[in-house]
């Protein structure tokens, strides 16, 4: 059976893999790239991708041996999940492993955001310092300030945790509310979406990217917040309207945003550099050295899983495969 990887991941990992199976590494530090991808995958049994390749009906087309996509990531909207069942391929993804430190980087966002540290950081850097004055960069409280959670997962939760250390009241909305005793533990209250964009101080949005989450912060959205407010985007680039943000942005609209994440990335809205109210940062979300490597490792016990006949323990299209006559062109 043939394995194509299509990212650089740790060579101790990967070689569980190159172990049992002929391995194809794309080692190279950039995305493999569509034609190569769609060139390759009709040897291929299975694949271990990244979240920058997209795994469509086109792709499944060609990739008549494909048993099993296991994607280097939690968000798999790179996946068409339906198209892949009905191939009979299955999806996999790596949640958990990166809640910590994705949620430690919103916080992150949050506070350099509202604390406006990049710009203090550049001044000083451009040796600009030249005296401590009263009103020198002020920035916004913290404590003390409403968060808002769109989104109540795993992740969502993990910012609720940190931010009651840092003293916020935290208000949440969420497609299903949390159990009460769940609430209790995290000291979040549950409030209608009008509630979340009017109250909060600071928004971060954990939600996934689906057909009803895509533009969920539009212009409607941006003119409900608070002129004071921030939006913290660690989730997905196109739940957010990036045009309109950048003119809620330009016309002090909302105070500032925090984004690790954009709607066509890897390219920006034309403006959103040229502002000085927002933090940007390159899809770094689960970037630490050990929640990559847990990332790589659960990947690849999910395809070997997968090409072992086993149960895949993150097999997300799981319940439609199961319930569906095993009749397709790759079983
Ligand atoms: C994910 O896992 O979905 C992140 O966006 C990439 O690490």
């Amino acid at each position: 059976m043939k394995i194509l990887v299509t990212g650089n991941l740790p060579e101790d990992i990967t070689d569980r893999i190159r172990a049992d199976y002929a391995t194809r590494i794309h080692d190279l530090d950039r995305p493999m790239g569509r034609d190569a991808l769609l060139s390759a995958v009709p040897e291929v049994d299975g694949l271990l991708c990244m979240i920058t390749d997209r795994i469509d009906a086109e792709l499944l087309d060609r990739a008549p041996r494909l048993k099993i996509v296991a994607n280097f990531g939690v968000g798999y909207n790179n996946i068409d999940v339906a198209a892949a069942t009905r191939h009979g391929v299955m999806v996999t993804n790596t949640p958990g492993v990166l809640t910590d430190s994705t949620a430690d980087l919103a916080m992150a966002l949050l506070l350099a955001v509202g604390r406006r540290i990049v710009e203090s950081d550049r001044h000083t850097r451009e040796g600009r310092f030249q005296f401590w004055a009263p009103f020198h960069f002020l920035g916004h409280e913290v404590s003390g300030t409403t968060l808002g959670i769109a989104g109540m997962g795993r992740i969502g939760q993990a910012v609720a945790r940190r931010a009651k250390g840092f003293g916020m009241r935290v208000i949440y909305h969420n497609r299903n509310r949390l159990p009460a005793d769940q609430e209790g533990r995290l000291e979040a209250h549950y409030v209608e979406w009008p509630a979340l964009l009017a109250e909060s101080d600071y928004l971060s949005l954990h939600v996934p990217l689906t057909d009803e989450t895509r533009h969920l912060i539009g212009p409607a959205e941006l003119a409900a917040m608070k002129p004071s407010a921030f939006l913290i985007n660690t989730a997905r680039g196109p739940v957010v309207d990036e045009a309109a943000l950048v003119d809620a942005l330009r016309s002090g609209r909302i105070a500032g945003a925090g984004l690790d994440v954009y709607e066509n990335e890897p390219e920006l809205t034309p403006g959103l550099t040229d502002l000085d109210n927002v933090v940007l940062l390159p899809h770094v979300g689960s970037a630490t050295v050990a929640t990559r490597r847990r990332m790589a490792a659960m990947a690849v016990d999910n395809l070997l899983a997968g090409l072992d006949g086993r149960e895949p323990p993150n097999w997300v299209n799981a319940n439609d495969m199961k319930a569906r006559p095993a009749s397709g062109q790759n079983t």
